[in-house]
């Protein structure tokens, strides 16, 4: 059956291009020998793997010719040439003896992404004509045998592991020894093997690798500095670093890698000054510097580049003006400069960058307006939040095709919001402005913004009256913030929209001229955060609050509120925060649930004195403050279970008695508020030392030096 020209293919691709077209070679069979079959079918029987999640192994069986199996290629002799059993679900049952090594012929072999739970076998060395060997991310664990490095004919070698589990070691003192005998290796990846290994040992082991073109050591835990001389890898191409704590500085030489298209030292504790010239390299296509807080520097004049795609210097201390030869980087289509010290106005030429997708150049000190944005026909992701610009957001931005985030919050941006065409396919799915002096009605096309998950518009100049129900379009909203404008909103929604607003989670009405409690609030079943504080809202928190199943911070401060309703010590185990601070709440001082950590309801009028039992319900309290009611009685004994308690005011009242000893002695307290009481009694200057006491006043009711 078999022809010369198949031959002449099986052997060209199994010999010398399997790291390549290793997916191609499907095409490719030789007659399958009998040793061979009985081989695999050994190796079949001893893997323990779910059949329901394996694609090849499982179809492997005699009616067809194992040259033919998935995953199984052959040369020309029909002798098993190449193993491909990645994501095989394989659990184990893997030991020295496994018959894969007696297949003599293996030039490719890969077993990533299985769950083999086996230390990686010495067996491996028998494989001598192994080219290809990927065990990453198999379930190895344990150290990584030297025998690995005697397989001379390797070309490619991937043992990566996931690094948070530190699982694979690689234990030997000379690390250029070991690495001496794999020279022809061209691909070397060892992501989260621990190697521990300093500066010069990893450069030199590398550099007696000439042909290397990708080399990836991420979170390896190696040590610095970066040797310069690692440019003479003339034909590195990939060189990935990140989270080694390298504590060096950049070589300038650096600049002079010939062929390097990817650099990633993210997280390297980089420090000193980038050299320019690296972003420079004319093949680069991706660099990331990011997280590294100690690197300074600045972006380069940029000269016509056809090949850097990404760029990504965020969190770093790179400084300066976004050059206005950014534009010049024709395909660009992932600039981050976010988190860094950045300045300067933005360069009209931004808006030439026609493929950018990512766009984030938050946090930085940027000023004046921002260019339009009428050619970022595939933007997906916008974020300018906390600059210093200004002027008006280009209203084009809405009608962007494939935009799904939009941030341009903590600016100063100080027009009308402008919605104007809105394509009835729009994506997006976060709009953030807050913070910003944006003025006039928020416009009724918002609505229209089908996919929105999240619409922040706090802290703006945004006036006129606003219905909720305007809002019932956006079925997937979960975070609605409207807080500290000028508006007046209508709250009430219409029995009409039964299920209005199905899934929100973050509901902030502060400061929106509400007047009554909205009764909308009580279907939003899924809601966590409620903040409606400083409204005009009278009469009673309604008891049914307290059936919300998740709702975990309740604020209702600053309203003209009389009564509390229902049991709040009833509410959801969620609920952590509840602040009912400066409204006209009498009677009896609401108990609260066991879970919470910060109850704030001072400023009321609440008359009691404090329940007994109060030490019961305080597990986890951090934060406690009853100032200024009109609470009677003395401090309960009870108030020294708790551990937790970093605040606690109960000043402004008329507590009588004296101070539990273990509040002057607890190590958790920062604050410990008692003035304006009656209190009396011996005060003991055991306090730690870093709270701050205030007993001003004391002195008045009878409190003296002891
Ligand atoms: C053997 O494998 C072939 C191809 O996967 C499949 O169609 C056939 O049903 C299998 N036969 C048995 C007996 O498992
Ligand atoms: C495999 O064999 C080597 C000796 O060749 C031995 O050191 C190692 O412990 C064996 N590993 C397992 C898992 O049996
Ligand atoms: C390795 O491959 C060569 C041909 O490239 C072959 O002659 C030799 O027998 C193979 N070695 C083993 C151990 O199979
Ligand atoms: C190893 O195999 C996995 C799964 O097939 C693949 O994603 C990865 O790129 C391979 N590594 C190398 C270096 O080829
Ligand atoms: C990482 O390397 C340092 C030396 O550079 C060593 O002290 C430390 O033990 C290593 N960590 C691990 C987990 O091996
Ligand atoms: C570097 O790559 C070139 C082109 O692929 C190749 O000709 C050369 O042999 C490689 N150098 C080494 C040392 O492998
Ligand atoms: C870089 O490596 C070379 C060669 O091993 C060595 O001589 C030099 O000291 C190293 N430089 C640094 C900064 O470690
Ligand atoms: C440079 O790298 C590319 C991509 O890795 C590769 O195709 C090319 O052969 C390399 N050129 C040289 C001269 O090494
Ligand atoms: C970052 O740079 C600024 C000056 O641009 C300097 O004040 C600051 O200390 C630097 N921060 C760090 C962590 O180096
Ligand atoms: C940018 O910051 C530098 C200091 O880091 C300052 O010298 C320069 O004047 C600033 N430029 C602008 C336009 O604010
Ligand atoms: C709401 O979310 C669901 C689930 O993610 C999605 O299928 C649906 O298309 C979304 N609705 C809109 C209007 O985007
Ligand atoms: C809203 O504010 C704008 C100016 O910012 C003003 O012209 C307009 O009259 C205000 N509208 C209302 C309803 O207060």
């Amino acid at each position: 059956m078999r022809i010369a020209l198949v031959s002449f293919l099986s052997f060209i691709f199994c010999c010398f291009f399997w790291t390549h077209l290793a997916v191609a070679v499907t095409v490719v069979h030789g007659q399958c020998l009998e040793d061979q079959q009985s081989l695999l079918l050994q190796l079949k029987s001893s893997f323990m793997f779910w059949h329901e999640h394996s694609s090849k192994l499982v179809s492997w069986n005699e009616t067809i010719d194992c040259c033919r199996w998935k995953g199984v290629t052959c040369d020309n002799k029909g002798q098993v040439c190449g193993l491909d059993l990645s994501k095989e679900s394989i659990q184990g049952g893997f030991d020295n003896s496994s018959s894969l090594f007696s297949l003599q012929n293996l030039q490719f072999l890969n077993l990533a992404f299985n769950d083999l739970n086996s230390a990686i076998l010495t067996g491996f060395n028998k494989l001598k004509n192994l080219t290809y060997l990927n065990l990453s991310y198999a379930g190895f664990v344990g150290e990584v045998p030297v025998e690995i490095f005697q397989l001379t004919r390797l070309v490619t070698l991937d043992i990566s592991s996931y690094f948070a589990q530190q699982q694979l070691r690689l234990k030997n003192p000379n690390m250029q020894k070991i690495f001496q005998k794999v020279n022809r290796i061209r691909q070397l990846y060892l992501d989260g093997v621990t190697i521990s290994a300093q500066g010069h040992e990893w450069s030199n082991a590398l550099l007696q690798l000439p042909s290397l073109q990708e080399v990836s050591m991420i979170y390896c835990n190696l040590s610095g500095p970066l040797n310069s001389s690692l440019t003479t890898l003339k034909n590195l191409s990939v060189f990935l670093l990140d989270g080694n704590d390298l504590s060096s500085p950049v070589p300038e030489t650096f600049a002079n890698f010939k062929n390097l298209t990817t650099l990633s030292l993210s997280c390297c504790r980089l420090r000193g000054t980038f050299p320019v010239k690296i972003f420079k390299i004319a093949t680069l296509s991706v660099i990331d510097i990011s997280i590294n807080m100690d690197l300074h520097g600045s972006l380069p004049e940029f000269s016509f580049n056809r090949n850097l795609q990404k760029l990504v210097v965020s969190e770093t201390n790179l400084s300066g003006a976004l050059p206005v030869s950014i534009s010049n980087l024709s395909q660009l289509s992932h600039l981050d400069l976010s988190l860094s010290q950045f300045n300067g106005t933005l360069p009209v030429s931004l808006s030439k960058l026609k493929e950018l997708t990512y766009l984030d150049l938050s946090f930085n000190y940027f000023s004046g307006p921002i260019p339009s944005f009428n050619m970022y026909k595939n933007l997906l992701h916008l974020d300018m939040s906390s600059n210093l610009l200004n002027g008006c957001h280009p209203p084009s931005l809405f009608t962007l095709p494939f935009i799904r985030l939009i941030k341009l919050s903590n600016n100063r941006f100080q027009c009308p919001l402008q919605i104007l065409e809105i394509s009835t396919s729009n994506l997006l799915e976060a709009l953030d402005l807050s913070n910003n002096n944006l003025q006039g009605s928020i416009p009724v096309t918002i609505s229209q913004l089908k996919s929105l998950y999240v619409l922040q518009l706090s802290s703006n100049k945004f006036n006129g009256t606003i219905r909720i129900d305007m809002f019932r379009t956006l079925e997937n909203l979960t975070t609605l913030d409207l807080s500290q404008n000028n508006l007046l909103i209508d709250a009430n929604v219409r029995d009409s929209y039964p299920s209005f607003l199905p899934e929100m989670r973050n509901l902030m009405l502060a400061s929106c001229n509400l007047a009554k409690f909205p009764s909308f609030i009580r279907n939003q079943s899924k809601l966590f955060s409620l903040d409606l504080s400083s409204n005009n809202i009278q009469g009673s928190i309604p008891g049914w609050i307290w059936q919300l199943g998740y709702l975990t911070e309740f604020n209702i401060s600053n309203n003209f509120l009389t009564m509390v309703e229902g049991h709040v010590q009833n509410a959801s185990a969620t609920l952590s925060v509840i602040d009912l601070h400066s409204n006209q709440l009498r009677g009896n001082l609401p108990v609260f649930p066991v879970y919470v950590n910060y109850v704030d309801y001072s400023m009321n009028d609440f008359s009691s004195s404090i329940p007994s039992e109060i030490g019961s319900y305080l597990s986890s309290i951090i934060f406690i403050s009853l100032s200024r009611n009109r609470l009677v009685g003395s401090l309960p004994q009870s108030l020294c279970n708790n551990s937790n308690l970093l605040v606690l005011d109960f000043s402004y009242n008329q507590l009588e008695g004296t101070i539990p000893k273990c509040l002057m002695k607890s190590e958790s307290l920062v604050v410990l508020n008692l003035q304006h009481n009656q209190l009396g009694g011996n005060i003991s200057y055991t306090f730690p030392v870093c709270i701050k006491v205030s007993i001003s006043q004391w002195k008045s009711i009878g409190w003296y030096d002891s």
